[in-house]
């Protein structure tokens, strides 16, 4: 998705940019650019470099005399105009006094665009973007902060903005409606980006714009206000992310390098919230009481894509620790469906960035309609863990693949940690809080076996990664585990797969069961083992290969990966592990670029 990154300081702006982009690519992007402000005896101006393609590109095209203090650029993901140089940003008005760049959607583009052109304005991009820059240029205000102002008040959309203007050098004015910004205030210097990834090697104070809030960046200063004018009041927040979280650390990719730092990451959700006493967990940010926690009477879990499977097995904790109805629903689809929003559900938003646009949506339509929302949310001070009225970090750390697995993992074990206090409220056992934390407790070093199986792994991705199509079956606990692993294959290996709950594989998709469509089948070792083999039975019998993920050998399989038991509650977790490998090594084989896949970026933060 597209990335912002501004500078205004002392130092050469345009090295700064640049590898603030480096630090976004791993959002997915299409081409990128830089606009600094140039001063010389003649004046001040503006200068701009574009190109298609990677920040490397951009940087072979940036000009010797390029040098200037202030400056903002961008990574572009095409939504409006194919990816090209013109159509990158920066973009100028017509007087080049004036340069954005934008994320975000500008909805009536066309129509203001339709009106620029009969008065004489000349577009030179297919962007929504580019009206933008006109309406500001155009603007007969005194401030620039006034014509951003007047400019933002005839757009509808969504954006996230950064303004640089020739005849006001000693500024950048920035605003957020819907898409991420986040200022990063230094030592008389004034970052600003779409994420901290940009920042955290510059500083660690940091500024998250609410929507419909703008900011003034001088070197030495800043200042927020509202869109209409009225000043607010930020206070910078410190980020605990270490920079170096954002390198690989040894290894070739950061899907990798996630996968390898489950164990750690497992282990810090799971830090200081546990209470041996009680058998239950502290969970201080849940703004929920006891009492509160008593009134629930239904759970829905709201979230796109791995974060939507995770909330699957959220759901299904939840049921089997809390004794609460529970469901898991994408959030792309809840916000469209004019929902019965009931005052007794607690509504949960499960989200890594924190800024996946369908999902905030369905946040704001459920706050509007007084629903009680908490967030799960990875990125700290985002907008889902703002908007909602509670929630948990699940403190994954940085995740930079676009595909995600630590922080799966750990959305699954904060949901671990949610049952587990919502059923320690209810009816849930002490002895039974005591076996599920014993359990919680065990996940980090057995993730770590679980790891230390790679090689077997990875041979078993090569045998079948030539596969025409995968097929994915769970039952109950184990479906969303299918559905995620599927999912992963599909978004880093490009090997189609489905994803079937095994008791329905014989109601339909059993008539694709060949040879050259295996089956990979989660088959925990709990009271449903029985049934599962009858699922193995079946498609063998349709000459189906089958790759078993169990607690021990399955004979039925052509291979077995056994991962260690756990809990029959906290299996899930565990038995996803060796699917993010299996995903992995495919990629791998079939030479996909692994960080980076096709068509898809991190955070989806436009409708
Ligand atoms: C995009 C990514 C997915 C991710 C989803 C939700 O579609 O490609 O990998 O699961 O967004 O992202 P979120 O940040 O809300 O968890």
């Amino acid at each position: 998705m597209c990335g912002i990154v501004g500078y205004i300081g002392k130092r050469d702006v345009a090295p700064l940019l640049l590898e603030g982009l480096q630090r976004l690519e791993y959002r997915g992007y299409d081409s990128a650019g830089i606009a600094i402000i140039r001063k010389t005896q003649s004046g001040t101006s503006l200068k701009t470099a574009k190109a298609k393609g990677r920040v490397r590109e951009l940087e072979a095209q940036i000009p010797k005399r390029f040098a200037g203090t202030t400056g903002i650029a961008h990574t572009r993901w095409a939504t409006h105009g194919a990816p090209s140089d013109e159509n990158a940003h920066p973009h100028l008005d017509g007087d080049s006094k004036v340069a954005i760049v934008h994320n975000g959607i500008v909805d009536n583009a066309s129509e203001i665009r339709a009106k620029l052109t009969a008065d004489g304005v000349v577009f030179t991009s297919e962007t929504d973007s580019e009206v933008l820059a006109h309406l500001i240029g155009r603007s007969q205000a005194s401030t620039l902060e006034e014509m951003v102002q007047q400019a933002l008040s005839r757009v509808e959309g969504t954006y996230g903005i950064a303004v640089l203007h020739a005849d006001f050098p000693d500024r950048i004015v920035v605003a957020r409606n819907g898409s991420p910004v986040v200022l990063g205030i230094g030592e008389n210097e004034m970052f600003v980006a779409s994420d901290v990834a940009a920042l955290v090697r510059h500083t660690r104070q940091v500024i998250t714009l609410d929507d419909g809030e703008m900011a003034t960046l001088t070197a030495g200063d800043y200042r927020t206000y509202t869109t209409e004018g009225s000043r607010t009041s930020a206070s910078p927040t410190t980020i605990e992310w270490e920079a170096e979280n954002y390198d690989l650390g040894g290894h070739d990719t950061y899907m990798h390098k996630e996968i390898a730092e489950q164990p750690d990451a497992v282990d810090r959700v799971l830090r200081g919230r546990i209470d041996d006493r009680f058998a239950t967990v502290h969970l201080g940010g849940l703004n929920l009481d006891a009492r509160e926690a008593r009134g629930v009477r239904r759970v829905k879990i709201l979230g796109c894509g791995s974060a939507y499977y995770s909330g699957q097995i959220g759901a299904q904790l939840i049921e089997e620790l809390a004794r609460i109805p529970a469901d898991a629903e994408p959030a792309s689809e809840f916000r469209y469906r004019n929902a019965v929003v009931d005052p007794h559900t607690l509504y949960i938003a499960v989200s890594q960035s924190g800024e996946t646009y369908d999902t905030l949506a369905a946040v704001q339509e459920l706050k509007r309609k007084g629903a009680r929302v908490l967030g799960v949310v990875n990125v700290v001070g985002s907008a889902i863990a703002r908007e909602t009225d509670g929630g948990m970090y699940v403190h994954a750390g940085p995740e930079v693949c676009v595909v995600s697995t630590k922080c799966f993992t750990n959305t699954a074990v904060a949901f671990a940690l949610l049952a587990l206090h919502l059923g320690r409220v209810r009816d849930l056992s002490v002895a039974d809080g005591k076996r599920i934390i014993a359990g919680l407790r065990r996940l980090p070093g057995q993730i770590a076996e679980v790891l230390g199986d790679e090689d077997q792994i990875a041979k078993l991705a090569a045998e079948y990664a030539n596969a025409r199509s995968m097929m994915f079956v769970g039952r109950v606990r184990g479906y969303p585990v299918a559905r995620e692993a599927a999912q992963k294959l599909k978004e880093v290996s490009y090997v189609h797969a489905e994803a079937y709950p095994a008791s329905e594989l014989k109601h339909g998709p059993l008539a694709l069961i060949e040879p050259e469509v295996p089956t990979v089948a989660i088959i925990p070792n709990d009271d449903l083992l029985e049934k599962n083999r009858a699922t193995l039975e079946e498609i063998k019998a349709r000459s189906g290969r089958i790759l078993a993920i169990a607690h021990q050998k399955q004979e039925t399989a052509n291979h077995t990966i056994t991962v260690p038991a756990n809990e029959p509650e906290l299996d899930p977790i565990l038995m996803g592990i060796p699917l993010q490998l299996l995903a992995y090594h495919t990629a791998l084989v079939l030479g996909r670029d692994i960080d980076k896949p096709r068509n898809l970026a991190k955070s989806v933060t436009v409708e």
